[in-house]
């Protein structure tokens, strides 16, 4: 993907002394009082921080945190948990600067934390006015938030029209290239695992990737639909009827190319959606009507693992069962670990991915993992994402 980079920027020393806004994701999940619980969107978003303040520029940050009411500032949405944290990270003071639009006071070797930026007027429909205010705060613009690089907003796309000079930020960067390397330049085969609760949300996926994919492993309640489709019975299990037309689509799909759906041909059933609930497994074919799947069975998670060992590339979204319950997690944790075991480039993105490894302790056998969520899906879906759009739009390409 031809857009500028910041690190280039940097390299060639036309940082120094600049004015550099960064649009970082820094939209970390709190507690109740105001902790935050979970910080990789933070530690992702220090790289680019430091190259900044490295190269000898007066340094802007601002993130979104949630979905706070415009014009309406409360404290619940300020990013102060965050400055302390970005503060820790960075070594240095990070002062939080509250109504920033029309003017920022920091010098070259500073950084200055710019106030939840949805909390301005006009930011999420992407105000030309006041992109073109936060425009005029800046020399060098740098998009560094994958994960908000899905929506069109004034800090994500408007001022990138607008900045005398937009560039990617090394975690947007890293992202494209992740993303470029498994999906738009894969080795082959290319598998995918898209898993989750409803078709309903994944469709575009499914059929986007079944244009692609060498194989296209489904889980969850997704898997249940599927199953439908190929008519096996799946007792009271979650799942889609009104999809499953669909969902025999995709099969088809895949097969006229050569490709391939593995369907599961065991799983783990149980009478109710437990932690205790006794785990039984049973061949695919002998689900019971009133019997629920929670998990794929050994068999078809050891000939998964098998073709997960022979990939080329690997992407990952969304664990097979409910592998937060004990009894329901074997198929989620036989999937990870021949991922972390597969000499496969490999990418994983989504919240209960990424829980799932964590909770295995991969994360340093994953190739790349997204700090998107619903960016990563939508990349999945095969989208250009107005981020990516804008930047490549401003380098002429
Ligand atoms: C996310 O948490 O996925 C991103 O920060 C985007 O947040 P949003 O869905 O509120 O735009």
């Amino acid at each position: 993907m031809n857009v500028l980079r910041f690190s280039d920027l940097c390299d060639q020393g036309k940082a120094r002394g600049q004015r550099v806004f960064i649009r970082a994701d820094l939209n970390v999940p709190q507690d109740d009082d105001g902790r935050i619980t979970e910080d990789t969107r933070i530690r992702a978003s220090v790289p680019c921080i430091a190259m900044a303040l490295e190269a000898g520029a007066a340094v802007m940050v601002t993130s979104h945190l949630g979905r706070p009411t415009e014009g309406a500032f409360k404290p619940e949405d300020s990013l102060a948990p965050v400055a302390t944290r970005l503060a820790e990270l960075l070594g240095r003071p990070v002062p939080l600067k509250r109504d920033w639009v029309d003017g920022v006071d920091v010098q070259p070797g500073e950084v200055v934390l710019l106030e939840n930026c949805r909390v301005n007027k006009g930011e999420k429909k992407n105000d030309p006015a006041l992109a073109q205010k936060m425009a005029a705060l800046t020399d060098i613009y740098v998009n560094d938030a994958f994960g908000t690089a899905h929506r069109a907003e004034a800090t994500t796309y408007g001022i990138a029209q607008y900045a005398k000079v937009a560039c990617a930020g090394p975690l947007l960067a890293a992202e494209i290239d992740a993303i470029t390397k498994a999906l738009a330049r894969p080795k082959r085969p290319l598998v995918a695992i898209v898993a989750g609760s409803k078709v309903s949300t994944k469709l575009t996926i499914l059929q986007a990737l079944a244009n692609n994919v060498d194989q296209l492993i489904v889980g969850g309640g997704i898997a249940n639909t599927f199953l439908l489709a190929v008519g096996l019975p799946i007792g009271k299990s979650l799942a889609e009827p009104g999809l499953v037309g669909e969902a025999g689509a995709v099969i088809k799909a895949m097969a006229a190319r050569g490709a391939d759906v593995p369907i599961p041909t065991d799983v783990v059933v149980a009478k109710t959606f437990a932690a205790d609930a006794p785990a039984t497994v049973k061949p695919a074919n002998e689900v019971a009507s009133d019997d629920l799947i929670l998990d794929i069975g050994p068999q078809t998670a050891a000939r998964l693992a098998q073709q997960l060992k022979s990939a080329g590339t690997i992407v990952w979204n969304g664990p097979v069962g409910v592998f937060e319950f004990d009894a329901f997690s074997r198929g989620t944790e036989t999937i990870a670990r021949a991922i972390a075991a597969s000499d496969a480039f490999s990418i994983a993105g989504g919240g209960d991915t990424l829980a799932a490894i964590a909770k295995y302790g991969i994360d340093s056998d994953i190739g790349y993992i997204s700090t998107g969520g619903g960016a990563f899906l939508e990349v999945l879906e095969g989208k250009t994402l107005p981020a990516f759009e804008i930047l490549q739009k401003r380098a002429g390409g």
